[in-house]
């Protein structure tokens, strides 16, 4: 669609600069402009200007630069007709009628639309055919269901060069068609154009109207690529589509005697799928690629905390990451994203096939917030057991909020770490706070007393992945008592396989006959005391906590030997003994500067 030059200088006219992007940016006067933080990057302070005269905006830190229209555009994510649309109605006036070039363009559109839909049924077709046997032994192999292929229209490209190109020039569609749409690719070199995808089973990729735009095409056993997508296309833009988001869309509204889906967010085709067919109506996955702004646009339309599923392994974590900082800058008040981990190794399409859909439910309730992404971003696995390393923390917490636009949400970060802060770095016995205010619940005397071996392991059972870190440490400790010892056993068997989910690894102990000790060790009032070794503790201050609890295991098998080799050397009285002797007083000391653990005395009083 085209617009007259005299109908876009009537909407900039009409809608002033500072009226339009001070609905979306807190401007400040600064004689003849304004200015403000600029919405298009990170910044702390003002530099993006906004002159009404000229009728532009500015940043002088990024350097974007435009009027009303293109401020419309890159903030809402619109293309130029919905822009200026909009932008038309907020200003009160008409559209005008469409030229004979844009009835023209429109219906070029249309028509490669019903070209890459005419693939998308030749694809289906071939799939039920003879020859797209492998194909459909394929996708049942994978478990998917007859009524799962037809619902997500999968289809299958036989081998060779030609095959969907001559179906598409037999039914009359020109090459140049085929092209645009991505279907076929042409060589520099002049030589004939041919099929883009060969030899795989074919995801089509739909809009949010539900009309297919590209494909996906997965190599039906090893080879690389293992996904080919259509390239971007005048359908297909890959940044800004979801896939099944025409599907998702539907299940998040609910409706019909169907409770509203949670929209959830996976990492490919084959995990949307796999979680539609158990149930999780709202799935999507972004193209191949790290989430995008406009694609976290779309989701907020639709949702105002849409749950990733990320895998467990590091890369995963480091995917959540990455979308955690784009969401950053986008925060708004009541949006957000929230992440469910994964269990190592799995996506949601296996971890759906090994452990059912009640499995996935349980990790989608329990996916955290933003913030804890942000927070074990910078807290998680470092050491801060110094004021020095606690104030880099919160140095680091504070760079990372800063880059959130929205004031409010900023502000509400800043508090919520400000507390978290607090609560993990308080004396480490301090209650003073919290015992005022909350009132003992026992007098004094009679909280009961817990020994080291029951925080250590009360610490580890509600959070097994420090188990799974400090699993060299844990294997050398003897705790004392026999039902303790294979308590720890259990643990680090437990998290040894990779599972770090507090529940299993309480389920796991109690089907081991363990049930009565576990009841001991994770009995409430402990946690009064030790509050790390608690469910709701953050795990940077568990983890403090259980290295000092480490380091004071540590000592007293040090003195245990120590006086193993005193009574060894009043005996013997060889120089190897000596030497021992001396080595392991040196090794005392040394665990006696890092850190003291309080001994059963100590523990069991009662503070505050
Ligand atoms: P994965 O490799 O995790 O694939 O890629 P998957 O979805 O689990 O697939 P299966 O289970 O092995 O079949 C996740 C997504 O990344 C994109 C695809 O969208 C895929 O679904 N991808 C992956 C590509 O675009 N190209 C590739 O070569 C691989
Ligand atoms: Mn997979």
């Amino acid at each position: 669609m085209t617009f007259t030059p005299q109908f876009l200088d009537e909407i900039r006219t009409r809608l002033p600069c500072s009226e339009v992007i001070g609905r979306r940016v807190k401007l400040t006067r600064k004689g003849r402009e304004q200015a403000g933080l600029c919405p298009f990057h990170n910044e702390k302070t003002p530099s993006f200007w906004v002159n009404d005269e000229k009728g532009f905006f500015h940043c002088f830190g990024c350097g974007a630069h435009g009027d009303v229209i293109g401020f419309t555009m890159r903030i809402d994510n619109l293309s130029f007709p919905e822009t200026v649309e909009k932008l038309a109605g907020e200003a009160g006036l008409e559209l005008p009628r469409f030229t004979p070039q844009e009835r023209e363009r429109a219906k070029r559109q249309q028509t490669l639309h019903e070209v890459v839909e005419a693939a998308c049924q030749w694809f289906e077709k071939q799939l039920e055919a003879p020859g797209g046997k492998a194909g459909l032994d394929y996708l049942l192999g994978r478990g998917l269901t007859r009524e799962t292929i037809a619902r997500f229209r999968l289809g299958y490209a036989p081998d060779g060069r030609e095959n969907l190109k001559s179906a598409l020039k037999a039914a009359g569609v020109p090459e140049a068609l085929m092209l645009e749409g991505g279907l076929v690719v042409k060589p520099d070199d002049g030589r004939e154009s041919f099929d883009f995808f060969r030899g795989r089973v074919m995801f089509p990729i739909m809009d949010r109207r539900g009309r297919v735009v590209a494909f996906g095409g997965r190599i039906m056993g090893d080879g690389q690529p293992k996904y080919l997508n259509s390239r971007d296309t005048p359908l297909f833009d890959k940044g800004r589509t979801l896939y099944a988001l025409d599907k998702a869309r539907v299940g998040v509204a609910g409706g019909q005697g169907r409770a509203p889906a949670e929209l959830i967010v996976a990492e490919g085709y084959m995990d949307v799928i796999a979680l539609h067919e158990a149930g999780f109506a709202g799935a999507v996955a972004p193209l191949g690629t790290a989430i995008t702004e406009s694609q976290i646009d779309i989701l907020w339309k639709l949702a105002p905390e849409p749950v990733l599923c990320l895998d467990g392994d590091s890369a995963g974590q480091r995917a959540a990451l990455r979308a955690a900082e784009r969401a950053l800058p986008l925060l708004k008040p009541g949006h957000s994203l929230r992440f469910a981990r994964l269990p190592a190794g799995d996506d949601p399409d296996t971890l759906i096939r090994r452990q059912g859909a009640s499995a996935m439910a349980e990790l989608i309730a329990r996916a955290r917030p933003l913030v804890d992404v942000v927070w074990d971003a910078e807290a998680a696995g470092k050491p801060l057991d110094t004021p020095e390393r606690q104030a880099g923390l919160e140095k680091r917490l504070k760079e990372r909020i800063a880059v959130i636009a929205d004031r409010s949400v900023q502000q509400q970060y800043f508090n919520t770490i400000r507390e978290r802060l607090w609560t993990t770095f308080r004396p480490a016995r301090g209650g003073r706070r919290r015992a005022a205010a909350t009132p003992p619940m026992r007098s004094s005397g009679l909280v009961s007393s817990a020994r080291p071996a029951e925080v250590l392991l009360a610490t580890l059972v509600n959070h097994p992945s420090l188990a799974h870190d400090h699993c060299e440490a844990l294997a050398g400790l003897a705790l004392g008592s026999l039902e303790f010892d294979r308590i720890l056993k259990e643990i680090l068997y437990f998290t040894a396989r990779d599972e770090l989910d507090s529940a299993g690894l309480k389920s796991h102990l109690m089907h081991t006959g363990l049930a009565a000790p576990l009841a001991e060790i994770t009995r409430p009032d402990l946690y009064q005391l030790w509050a790390f070794a608690g469910p709701q503790a953050e795990i940077a201050a568990a983890e403090i906590g259980l290295r000092h609890l480490l380091d004071g295991f540590q000592e007293r098998g040090l003195e245990a030997e120590v006086g193993a080799a005193e009574r060894d050397l009043a005996t013997a009285d060889s120089e190897e003994s000596e030497a021992r002797l001396n080595s392991l007083q040196k090794q005392l000391h040394h665990t006696g500067l890092r850190g003291t653990l309080p001994d059963d005395d100590d523990l069991g009083q009662a503070h505050g």
